[in-house]
Formats: C-alpha cells, sequence, structure tokens
C-alpha cells in the first residue's frame, strides 16, 4: 500500500528552482532513495514532506490524507531525521531522548519505555548515561536517528544520515534503517553515496538540479545505461589536456573528472581501452592506474547528467 505520495512539488528560493515538479511515491516496507549531489534540491524535498516548508505548488499525501504546513494528524507519522545533528552535547543520551519525547507529547513510563526501545534499536543502551560530547560522530549520528524513531513513526525521513561516519556506525545505521523497514515503515532515505543507495534501497529516485532525472530499482536503472561500461583513469598532472584528447574518441560517451580521476563512459570497454591508453601515451601525463567497471549507478548518473556524482 502506498503511504506517501508526492506530486508534482516545486519550490524555488527567488530565481533559484530548487525543486521542480518532483513526483514520487514510498509503499509501507518499502526503502526509498533520494541520491544526487550536493545541491541537487534533496534537503529541500524533504522539508516540504516533513512539513516545514511550503510548496509552491504540487501536492503531498501521507497515509491516503492530505498532508501540509499545518496538518499534525499526518505529520505524527512522521519521523525525521535531520542532516545536521540536533542534539544537545551537554546531556546524556538518556537524557536528550527523554527530552524529545516529551516534546512529542509522550511522557512518564511511556516515555522511559520508548527511551530504551530506541537505545535497543541504534545499539547505544550501554552509553545512555553519556554525554553526547563525548559520542564519536558515529555515535552521534545514532543518537540522532533513534530521536527520530521516538515517536514510531510510520513514515522515516532520514537526510545524509551516514555522512562523516566510520564503516561500523554506518553498518549501524544501515541496519536499523532495514530493520524498520522490516516492520513495514515506509523509509526515504537521501544521500550523495551511490553504495548506500545500492545496499539499502528498493527503489532510487536520481535527483539533479532539482528535477527527478531517473527512477526505478538498480537494475532498471542500469538497464538505461545499456551496454556502457565505465573506464576509471588515474593520472597525475596535464589531466586537462589528456580528457580534451579522450573526448575526441568517438567510442567515448562521456567523461567527468574528479581531482586526478578520469572517468569515461564508453560503449565497450574491451575494444576501447586500447586506443584510451594510446591517447593517454600520447599526452603529457603519467597514468597511475586504469580500471574498468560494470554499470552501476554512477553510471546511470554520468550518463543522464554528463557529470560525476561527488563533486
Ligand atoms: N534556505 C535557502 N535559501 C536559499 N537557497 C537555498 C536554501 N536552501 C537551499 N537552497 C538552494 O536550493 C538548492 C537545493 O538545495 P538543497 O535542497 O539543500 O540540496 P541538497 O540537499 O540536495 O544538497 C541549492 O541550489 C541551494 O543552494
Ligand atoms: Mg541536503
Amino acid at each position: 500500500m502506498t503511504f506517501l505520495e508526492v506530486e508534482k512539488v516545486s519550490k524555488s528560493y527567488g530565481s533559484n528552482k530548487a525543486v521542480e515538479e518532483v513526483s514520487f511515491s514510498i509503499a509501507e516496507g518499502e526503502t526509498y532513495g533520494l541520491l544526487g549531489p550536493n545541491g541537487a534540491g534533496k534537503s529541500t524535498t524533504i522539508s516540504m514532506i516533513v512539513g516545514v516548508l511550503r510548496p509552491d505548488s504540487g501536492s503531498i499525501r501521507i497515509g491516503g490524507r492530505p498532508h501540509g504546513v499545518g496538518n499534525n494528524a499526518t505529520k505524527a507519522q512522521i519521523g525525521f531525521v535531520p542532516q545536521e545533528l540536533a542534539l544537545y552535547p551537554d546531556l546524556s543520551a538518556w537524557d536528550n531522548l527523554m527530552f524529545f519525547a516529551r516534546l512529542y507529547g509522550v511522557s512518564g513510563a511511556e516515555a522511559r519505555r520508548r527511551c530504551g526501545e530506541v537505545l535497543e534499536l541504534i545499539d547505544l543502551a550501554d552509553r545512555a548515561r553519556e554525554n553526547v560530547s563525548a559520542f564519536s560522530g558515529g555515535m552521534a549520528r545514532r543518537l540522532n536517528i533513534g530521536v527520530g524513531l521516538l515517536n514510531r513513526p510510520r513514515l522515516l525521513i532520514l537526510d545524509e544520515p551516514a555522512v562523516g561516519v566510520d564503516a561500523q556506525s554506518r553498518n549501524a545505521i544501515l541496519e536499523s534503517i532495514q530493520r524498520q523497514a522490516a516492520e513495514g515503515v515506509a523509509v526515504l532515505y537521501t544521500t550523495h553515496y551511490m553504495e548506500e543507495a545500492e545496499r539499502l534501497c528498493d527503489r532510487v529516485g536520481i535527483i539533479d538540479l532539482g528535477r527527478i532525472r531517473a527512477e526505478g530499482t538498480q537494475r532498471e536503472l542500469v538497464s538505461q545505461v545499456g551496454e556502457d561500461d565505465t573506464i576509471v583513469l588515474s593520472l597525475s598532472g596535464g589531466t586537462e589536456r589528456a580528457v580534451l584528447a579522450l573526448k575526441k574518441i568517438p567510442q567515448v560517451r562521456e567523461v567527468s573528472t574528479e581531482g586526478s580521476e578520469v572517468r569515461l563512459l564508453v560503449r565497450d570497454a574491451r575494444s576501447t581501452v586500447p586506443l584510451v591508453l594510446e591517447t593517454v601515451a600520447d599526452s603529457e601525463t603519467v597514468l597511475r592506474s586504469v580500471e574498468v567497471r560494470e554499470p552501476d549507478l554512477e553510471t546511470v548518473f554520468l550518463h543522464l547528467t554528463g557529470k560525476a556524482l561527488r563533486n
């Protein structure tokens, strides 16, 4: 059953069209990823769904009911984990959770029960009495997620919740989200990390410059780029001239650079690699490594936008 329906939602800041006619829906138990680079419009989209920002146009339905800035009944079904940590560093994990529980209108024994439940979910039960200021970045992120779970939401919205955390915390975060989805919660997850979207999301919307450029399961999205492969070159110096020469190779469809790394989208890597190596050898750069990758979501993004996901 569809739980969240976003229909042609738009938001501009002055002349900047931050979000343009974005539509998608999420079913109960489904995890939907918004994958896009910084500035794509992910947080703005989320702010409208959470109900802190009014769309210029378009509509949002939650559980089949119209949802908006003033609608507290639908808002109560949302758990929101913001991009920036929203915690009190001088309070313990427990006191932070109790504070937010009261904010949600839950107190007494019920609040204590929920805080205990949440601490288990985010695997911080043994650190409950420590001040958040003593927490690692990953632990603070997990507690931030815990706050979003206090009201037992049916729609859990997380805005880049795993940015800058260690691998162990990232795993714990992704697993706690997967458990929520398994309980039937509809999950909206934004990220600019392809790996997270691939691992977590049933469906992904690729967002860039305020628009959803493509949507589907990972398999559906990858099939859109057809037989394209990615060749990743690591170069040292003289990258610009090499890129100009590489763009002239007919089999090369897209070229993007990220520091000393150059990514080429090519029709058929096997037949193109020799030509690519020859071209690099003729330019004034040193080739450090070459790698051929099967198409993944990064390839899809490059194909759709002509640029790398991480900028
Ligand atoms: N409060 C704001 N005022 C003006 N412009 C904003 C504001 N918030 C976001 N923007 C702009 O809207 C666009 C989308 O931003 P955002 O939704 O934060 O993207 P993302 O979360 O994908 O990084 C960007 O161009 C950003 O600069
Ligand atoms: Mg953002």
